[in-house]
């Protein structure tokens, strides 16, 4: 295990009706003028939107609004979100809604004290000096943005998604109602719970040994995931089950699980290239992806660690052989993701074979992705193509 400087200041206030904090957290926080991010009208119609304007007008706080951020968001929603801060002196930003809206407050946030493009900042060519504090209503369980300090972002002229990652960046305050997620569709709930299962993967693989807690807490967060992504699916108003997947997205991605060790991330930036190009479901690129991924980097040095995945999560008998229960570990995982509604390969969501080149180029941009397994543009491309 490598050494670590533990830091989670998000103050996250989890369950029922825990709207009620928001008014007094902004104010905690130094808000007096806030701007709110959404997303489409939804938050509106569902009455989350009036919930927190009224605790703020309770504080007599004065807020602005930014709506119709997109998912995959807009660095365009971002430049517009900087000119709202600077005309009305907003101090602090409340996001409501899923890993877009929070990714794109987020990037308000870290362009707001920057004077150049804010894309500048993703393709750091600029750097971040200062930020504005965040509170986040999360309404999909799925990113973990609610608690670590990432934001990501496309930008549709470059053809780029693209992250920046900073501690700055972590929100102040986060609520997670689960029952705000009573009313996300299917096809999300299931992109949300393969991602969630994908971040703990792309933690889980890292090269580092000796981090069996960090390992046994990763089987923990799947297994919770398997158990109930299936019953939100079937009951989307089982407080248990949104509950349990809601609290399981954000340990996935608060850096609990990567403390200590490094993660591998490939799979990540790979889906990202493909979301550069086509405005793939972040969780839908992954569910195709993740077990290509992990057939190309299965060999006999990384077969422990599937073998523990293949045991450990999927129950595969003590009986098999080493090898073969981490192939059978992959067809499970592939399988589950099929069970939950996920298309299988890249052709089903629109994706031209003649642009795999162009999107393994734009994945090694920035250099080799991954640790667990270094992949270059050709690997990358060879993964794209299995997974066409
Ligand atoms: O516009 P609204 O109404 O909010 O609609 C959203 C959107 O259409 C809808 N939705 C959200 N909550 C709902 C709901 N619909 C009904 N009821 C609710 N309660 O769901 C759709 C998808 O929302 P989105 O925010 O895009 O989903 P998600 O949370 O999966 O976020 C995906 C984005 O986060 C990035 C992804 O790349 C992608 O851009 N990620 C952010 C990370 C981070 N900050 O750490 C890490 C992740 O790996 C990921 O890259
Ligand atoms: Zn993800």
């Amino acid at each position: 295990m490598l050494n670590f400087k533990l830091s989670l200041p998000t103050e996250v206030f989890f369950g029922k009706g825990q709207i009620k904090v928001v008014g007094e957290q902004v104010r905690r926080h130094g808000g007096t003028r806030v701007l709110i991010c959404y997303g489409s009208d939804r938050v509106k119609r569902q009455g989350i939107f009036d919930a927190v304007t009224a605790k703020l007008v309770d504080k007599g706080i004065a807020w602005h609004e930014l709506g119709g951020i997109a998912p995959n968001p807009r660095i365009t929603s971002i430049r517009e979100g900087v000119r709202l801060i600077r005309e009305h002196r907003c101090d602090l930003i409340v996001a409501i809604g899923g890993g877009s809206v929070l990714d794109c407050a987020k990037g308000i946030s870290a362009a707001s004290g920057y004077e150049g493009d804010p894309w500048d900042l993703y393709t750091r060519k600029g750097e971040v000096k200062g930020v504005l504090p965040l509170g986040m209503v999360l309404t999909l369980a799925a990113t973990g943005s609610e608690m670590n300090g990432t934001s990501v972002v496309t930008n549709l002229e470059t053809k780029q998604k693209l992250a920046i990652r900073l501690p700055m960046l972590k929100p102040r305050f986060s609520v997670l109602d689960p029952v705000y997620t009573y009313s996300v569709p299917p096809d999300q709930t299931a992109a949300g719970t393969v991602d969630i299962m994908s971040h703990v993967f792309e933690q889980y693989f890292s090269p580092v040994p000796g981090t069996f807690v960090q390992d046994r807490l990763a089987d923990a967060l799947l297994k919770t995931c398997l158990h109930y992504g299936p019953v939100a699916l079937k009951e989307p108003e089982n407080y248990e089950a949104r509950a349990n997947l809601l609290w399981a997205g954000t340990l996935a991605l608060n850096e609990l699980l990567t403390y200590g060790k490094t993660g591998d991330w490939a799979t990540h930036m790979i889906g990202h290239g493909v979301a550069a190009h086509y405005d793939v479901t972040h969780g839908v690129g992954l569910a195709i992806l993740f077990p290509h991924w992990m057939q190309f980097v299965l060999g006999d040095d990384a077969q422990g660690k599937f073998y523990d995945l293949a045991r450990n999560v999927w129950g595969v008998p003590l009986v098999m052989e080493r090898m073969e229960a981490a192939r059978e570990g992959i067809a499970r995982t592939r399988q589950f993701f099929i069970e939950l509604g996920m298309p299988a390969r890249l052709r089903e969501v629109g994706v031209a074979e003649d642009m795999l080149p162009t999107i393994a180029k734009t994945v090694v941009e920035f250099g080799e992705v991954g640790v667990f397994r270094k992949l270059g543009e050709k690997e990358v491309l060879e993964i794209l193509k299995k997974a066409y």
